[in-house]
């Protein structure tokens, strides 16, 4: 299965395919490449998928140099990006050597970033290997580094020549971090009419089961939603915003847990489950169904509907004061408000301002 996009008059391509085989040598032979690899790893993937890639590469003829990486929050930052810059230019790597990443959100990001800033821009090839990255981070182009305790506030935008999608690696996926890409796929169910809630409301033991049909169909319609709010906006001047549905008080209650429980303590994704609910209930804080279902949703998918005040149960105050401030560090803020998406009916979204500082509180309240 394949998917085609456009940016500027560039083409690009996601393939879905079972097994890992041949596609990543035909597509590398198909391109314009000094075949020269710098092959970056997540150190918890599955090895014999690593082994199994590195042998395809190398048979392919390619000068392929293996890296590992511990994808994490703690690792996204500069001292990552420079070691990936610095192995490039120590192998001498040319404008038309490829970087391809194996890894989740984390390594994409970063990976992407040193492609895009090496030689300014070499060849990179995306390999997603969690729910988040697969269905999200993989495409669109973002890329970027945690500095000063905040998330993504160095980044660009560059997009990958290639992303692989594999069911192989699919089905290794550990379940954490393949639930947590649902929340994901929810709210681009919310968004754009297409048959995400449908598929996510029929075969909860399907995709649960991770079935290649299924998933890979709901993958499908995911990246689609995606593709349709930024490629014609790729810098987020307007349409592309959207996206960030449930992000706004994601980040923030991402940034507050962790700082309060000193470890990563949401994945993204469940964060952005909650982040959903807030803004949900902010657009309409009376009596609102769609709130109601989109938390049975989250429920059937075992994703978290609040934060769990067992752990933060002495630091209530504190947490609310956090996540409070860390909305207004909001990237998407043009005044001195930050910015949300407003969605009072469903697949109707509308990029609004939070005004009113009560009902922050009273979200915030709501949800923890
Ligand atoms: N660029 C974008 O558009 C975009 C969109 C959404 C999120 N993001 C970024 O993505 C990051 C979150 O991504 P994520 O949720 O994938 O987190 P992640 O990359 O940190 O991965 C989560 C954990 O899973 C492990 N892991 C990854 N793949 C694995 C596999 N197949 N088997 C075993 N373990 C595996 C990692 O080592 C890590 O411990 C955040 O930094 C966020 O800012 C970027």
């Amino acid at each position: 299965m394949e998917l085609n996009y456009k940016i500027s008059e560039e083409n690009y391509q996601i393939l879905i395919n079972d097994k890992i085989d041949n596609i990543l040598s035909k597509k590398i032979n198909s391109i314009n490449s000094d075949k020269k690899i710098l092959f970056v790893y997540d150190k918890k993937i599955d090895l014999t998928i690593v082994k199994q890639i590195i042998t395809i590469l190398r048979q392919n003829g390619c000068f392929l140099i293996p890296l590992e990486f511990q994808g994490n929050k703690k690792n996204k930052n500069e001292k990552s990006l420079f070691s990936l810059l610095s192995v490039m230019l120590d192998n001498k790597f040319t404008k038309k050597s490829i970087v391809i990443s194996l890894g989740g959100g984390v390594l994409g990001d970063v990976a992407a970033l040193a492609a895009s800033l090496y030689y300014r821009g070499t060849l990179y090839f995306s390999i997603p290997t969690t729910m988040t990255s697969i269905i999200d981070s993989c495409v669109g182009g973002k890329t970027g580094i945690n500095f000063k305790n905040i998330i993504n506030s160095i980044g660009n935008y560059y997009h990958p020549h290639t992303i692989f999608i594999f069911n192989q690696i699919i089905k290794k996926i550990p379940e954490r971090e393949y639930i947590a890409g649902i929340a994901e796929i929810i709210k681009c169910g919310l968004i754009k009419k297409n048959n995400i809630l449908d598929i996510l409301k029929k075969n909860q033991k399907e995709i649960l089961e991770r079935n290649y049909k299924i998933v890979s169909k709901l993958c499908i319609e995911t990246l689609k939603t995606k593709i349709f709010f930024f490629k014609n906006d790729v810098y987020e001047k307007k349409n592309r915003l959207i996206l960030n549905f449930g992000h706004t008080f994601a980040h923030a209650i991402e940034m507050a847990t962790e700082k309060l429980s000193n470890k990563e303590y949401f994945r993204h994704g469940e964060a952005v489950g909650i982040g959903i609910l807030c803004e949900l209930y902010v657009s309409n804080p009376k009596k609102n169904y769609l709130l109601e279902n989109t938390k049975k949703i989250l429920l059937k998918y075992n994703l978290p509907i609040n934060i769990d005040l067992g752990f933060f149960k002495k630091k209530r105050n504190i947490l609310i004061e956090n996540i409070y401030k860390n909305i207004f560090l909001d990237k998407k803020k043009i005044s001195r408000y930050p910015r949300y998406i407003d969605v009072k009916k469903i697949h109707q979204p509308k990029i609004k301002e939070l005004q009113n500082n009560d009902l922050i509180l009273d979200t915030i309240d709501k949800f923890i």
